[in-house]
């Protein structure tokens, strides 16, 4: 899997972040500047990802490597996707390439803000976040992970947030098709409301709702 950086205001738009809460988790963060951005707007947020479980050195070559494989998926299934959102390929790559030089840079600078560990086990107490963001984990990879490990990430997710869950996209990576067990996933969670919600940002043609889980 690509260990990819979206920037923040890519994060403010999938995840309509009109309000920073007081403390984010963002979940599957891996090269993302989100954490680092975040941080300096004085947001309690910590990013986990097993990929920062890697050497420096590591890290450093699959955040590299990730930037031009994810355009090589876009240019595989360029009618699946739109252009409104970002204007053009440069505005895109620029973003991508700012927002990956500032992940390292902050990761290097404040490693405690950036822990290793896998969903469905997350290593934080109950409720240690206000809100917890996905993205670009669950549902875009349905087809490696599942239905029963969408279901556990999702409580887990839920479990360690004490206000919100987000999530972004709700389609699969590359084709943008639906995610068949999504419906049923939603109706076994228990002790929460969820819906989708419409968010100012689309790339994948039609891919522009979050999910959205809040506690009762
Ligand atoms: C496509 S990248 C998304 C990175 C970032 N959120 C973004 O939007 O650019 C998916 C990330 O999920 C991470 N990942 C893979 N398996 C995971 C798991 N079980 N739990 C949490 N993160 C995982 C990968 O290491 C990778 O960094």
């Amino acid at each position: 899997m690509l260990v990819t950086s979206r920037s923040y205001v890519e994060y403010e738009a999938m995840f309509d972040l009109t309000e920073l809460p007081a403390s984010v988790l963002d979940c599957s963060a891996g090269g993302s500047s989100f954490t680092a951005e975040a941080a300096a707007r004085g947001v309690d947020v910590v990013a986990v990802d097993p990929a920062y479980d890697l050497t420096m050195p590591e890290l450093v070559d699959i955040v590299r490597r990730s930037l031009p494989v994810g355009n090589d998926m876009v240019d595989a299934n360029a009618d699946r996707f739109t252009w409104k959102w970002y204007g053009t390929l440069q505005k895109r790559d620029d973003l991508r390439l700012e927002a990956a030089d500032r992940f390292l840079q902050d990761i290097g600078e404040a490693p405690d803000r950036y822990v290793a560990g896998s969903l469905p086990e997350l290593p934080f107490e109950d409720g240690r976040f206000e809100v917890a963001l996905c993205s670009h984990l669950l549902f875009t990879w349905a087809e490696t992970f599942g239905r029963d490990w969408h279901l556990a990430a999702l409580r887990e997710l839920i479990r360690v947030s004490s206000a919100e869950v987000r999530v972004f996209p709700l389609v699969l990576a590359g084709t943008g098709e639906a995610v068949p067990f999504l419906p049923e996933v939603l109706d076994e969670l228990d002790g929460v409301r969820w819906e989708i919600r419409k968010v100012p940002y689309e790339f994948q043609t039609g891919a522009d709702e979050m999910l959205v889980i809040t506690h009762s």
